[in-house]
């Protein structure tokens, strides 16, 4: 087996300027991603999805655990060669059109000006953005902007993907075609890591899918094994996510709701032997006197 990333009881805590904990974004994480493979990161908002992908990239440093990529430490700059990233947020220069952006890119990875000039005529073509090359990125809408961003993420021809929400604010049509576009590179032996919500999208891409809920794997599996309970309904991923995250939600209120109540029971209990105290005390008192 050959993983080309690793985690070993991963975790992110955020610090806030005291260096008080503030938030537990991943919990003792561990997972890996092997060649060839495509795997989908789902999860409810804040669910530490986009906090994973930026320590598999080095963007991040873990609180604890161990992390490597291509076997080496994340943001190792040989591994990085190999790497395309596309952020959650759009993060272009505004000023540079789309040829420009991606020559800038092409430049990082040191790529030879006749090599930039034919990649970035195969990705324009291949994410449809022909048309508005030679316009300012800050003028793009959202779905031109993704498409300029996956674009950018394909620049060096990397065999790692990891993208984080890719067909955010795009129409069905967008959507179609990227998922076209990774169907492709899948063919062609590219590995992925992808954060979605688009549950019903990646379905049929993904070799297999893990759910985080606050920071934990409720699940981790090949995607036909997960949803073989679900055999012949549609939307297949879309109801196990929901089933697993509200059945998850609702043991952890139980629990929490358990901790309370064991809490008050023995508060209560307490404040019931105080008052018995008090009562011997009175008698005793009372003999003496
Ligand atoms: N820089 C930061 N400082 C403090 N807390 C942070 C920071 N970045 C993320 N967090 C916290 O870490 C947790 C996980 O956030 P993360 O962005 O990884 O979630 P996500 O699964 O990507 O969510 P979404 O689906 O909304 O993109 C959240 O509680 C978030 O508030
Ligand atoms: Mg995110």
């Amino acid at each position: 087996m050959d993983e080309l990333i690793k985690l070993q009881g991963v975790t992110k805590t955020f610090k806030d300027f005291w260096g008080k904990p503030k938030a537990v974004a991943i919990k003792n994480l561990s997972f890996s991603v092997e060649k060839g493979e495509i795997l989908g990161l789902l999860g409810p908002n804040g669910s530490g999805k986009s906090t994973t992908l930026k320590l598999i990239l080095g963007l991040l440093y873990p609180t604890r655990g161990r992390i490597s990529v291509f076997g080496k430490h994340p943001g190792d700059n040989v591994a990085k060669q190999f790497i395309g990233y596309l952020p959650e947020e759009d993060y272009l220069y505004s000023y540079l059109n789309g040829r420009e952006t991606l020559d800038f890119y092409g430049k990082i990875f040191n790529l030879p000006s006749k090599t930039r000039r034919e990649r970035i005529d195969f990705l324009v073509d291949l994410l449809g953005i022909k048309a508005y090359q030679r316009r300012a990125v800050g003028e793009y809408s959202k779905g031109m902007a993704r498409r300029i961003g996956l674009a950018q993420a394909l620049i060096n021809d990397p065999d790692l993907l990891i993208l984080d929400e890719p067909t955010s604010g795009m129409d069905p049509i967008g959507i179609k075609e990227i998922k076209d576009i990774f169907l492709e590179l899948k063919s062609k032996g590219k590995t992925m890591l992808i954060s979605t919500h688009l549950l019903s999208d990646i379905e049929n891409i993904c070799d297999r899918v893990g759910i985080l809920y606050q920071g934990e794997f409720i699940a981790i599996d090949k995607v036909d094994k997960l949803l073989l309970p679900y055999q012949n309904e549609s939307h297949r991923l879309e109801k196990f996510f929901l089933d697993k995250v509200y059945a998850e939600r609702k043991e952890r209120e139980k629990k929490k709701i358990a901790a309370i109540s064991k809490e008050k029971e023995e508060k209560s209990s307490t404040k019931k032997s105080d008052e018995v105290d008090k009562e011997l005390l009175q008698d005793l008192l009372h003999k003496e006197q």
